[in-house]
């Protein structure tokens, strides 16, 4: 029985990654830690409440005796660390809690995690590992060729690349340092069911069925690399499990599309199988995103190399299924964009 401390379970990839490892294993115990800031969501993870091998603890990552009660409490083989404030726009207007929960955090959990899982001068208990979730956002933005590898050097802009560029920074520090057993995986974005509706496609799937304007930053021609959160679940088992330590894995499915691309494809699906209403008129400009990166790709191949990873979703199935799962999950919807999120839209886009 191998024991997880996941941080940041409740949020949108965080409580796919407890729900796949619940589903794919029975000998796995999950200790699920989250602060539930507006991101974090207990309604995602009610298929698995009940499961005798899962633990919700609601602590921050900053809380030094919260997190050091769990390793107290818990024989933890593994932190997968996700709990990150992870969105670019709240970012530009707020950079400062990113500074706390994306560095201090993560430094208070490499730093926990160091201490107790020490047997000697930089030898560490068998088996264990800190994992931290980063993102291809630490290497800043491409031009119109090549891929970011994991030799790619950092060059994150936003107040959030910028954070979790830090954040990778002091796990490599542990691992230098103090020998601590690391990996980094660094993935484009993602998709699919639980993400909250700041972020482009769920944003974009429910303002369409809404019949509300659908803001469109800039030209729209800004590049993303999509991938289906599951197969990035995947990936971080596999590194967690495979994983040679200290190496860093780039994650992501050679999935490259147009912002404007995406919105189209989401127009095109809901207008045919759900309103006939929708269209393109309901695309409007908006003001660009400042320091907004032009385009991410992801170079994958270590990872498909010595992990035999690779993404078993394509785009085209993994947004029909993302627009049928917001779909049948219209309460979830309306759950999480009642109260605070109509204060955030209306500061977001009123006057863009
Ligand atoms: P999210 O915003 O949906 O969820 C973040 C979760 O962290 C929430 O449940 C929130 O309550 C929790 N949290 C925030 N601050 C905390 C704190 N101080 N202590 C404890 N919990 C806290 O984010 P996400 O999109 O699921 O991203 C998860 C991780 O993956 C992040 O580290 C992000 O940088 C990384 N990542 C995201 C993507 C993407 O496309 N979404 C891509 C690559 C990497
Ligand atoms: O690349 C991985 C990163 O992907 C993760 O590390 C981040 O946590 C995650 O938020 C995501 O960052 P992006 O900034 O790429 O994602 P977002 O969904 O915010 O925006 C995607 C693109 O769509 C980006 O070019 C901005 C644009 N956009 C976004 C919104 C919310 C719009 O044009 N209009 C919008 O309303």
């Amino acid at each position: 029985m191998k024991t997880y401390l996941v941080t940041g379970g409740a949020g949108f990839i965080g409580s796919n990654f407890v729900i796949y490892m619940l589903n794919k294993y029975s000998d796995v115990k999950i200790i699920n830690v989250d602060k539930l800031t507006y991101a974090g969501n207990l309604e995602n993870l009610k298929s698995v409440e009940s499961n005798p091998n899962y633990v919700f603890v609601q602590a921050d990552i900053c809380d030094k005796e919260a997190i050091q009660s769990l390793f107290d409490q818990y024989d933890i083989d593994y932190v997968v660390n996700f709990a990150a404030e992870s969105h670019v726009d709240r970012s530009i207007t707020n950079p400062e809690i990113f500074v706390q929960t994306n560095v201090l955090g993560t430094v208070n959990l490499l730093n926990i995690a160091k201490n107790a899982w020490a047997v000697g001068d930089d030898q560490y208990k068998d088996g264990v590992k800190f994992m931290q979730v980063s993102t291809d956002e630490v290497y800043g933005s491409l031009g119109a060729e090549g891929f970011f590898m994991e030799t790619t050097p950092l060059d994150p802009h936003s107040p959030y690349s910028s954070s979790k560029a830090s954040a990778d920074l002091f796990v490599k520090a542990y691992s230098d340092t103090y020998k601590l057993p690391v990996n980094i995986t660094r993935c484009s974005n993602n998709y699919g069911p639980y993400q909250f509706p700041e972020k482009l496609i769920p944003l974009m799937i429910n303002n369409t069925l809404q019949h509300k304007e659908l803001p469109i930053y800039g030209d729209g021609m800004q590049i993303r690399d999509w991938l289906y959160v599951e197969d990035h679940c995947k990936a971080i088992d596999m590194v967690v499990r495979g994983g040679k330590l200290g190496e860093v894995y780039n994650v992501g499915g050679h999935n490259e599309r147009p912002n404007i691309v995406i919105v189209k494809t989401i127009l095109e699906y809901v207008k045919e199988n759900v309103d006939p209403a929708v269209g393109e008129h309901m695309m409007k400009h908006v003001a660009d995103r400042k320091g907004h990166d032009r385009r991410y790709g992801i170079d994958p191949e270590k990872i498909k190399r010595d992990l035999g990873w690779y993404p078993e979703t394509t785009f085209e199935v993994g947004i029909k299924k993302t627009i049928q799962w917001y779909l049948n999950h219209k309460e979830w919807m309306e759950n999480v964009t009642s109260g605070a999120y109509q204060e955030y839209y209306q500061r977001m886009y009123s006057n863009r």
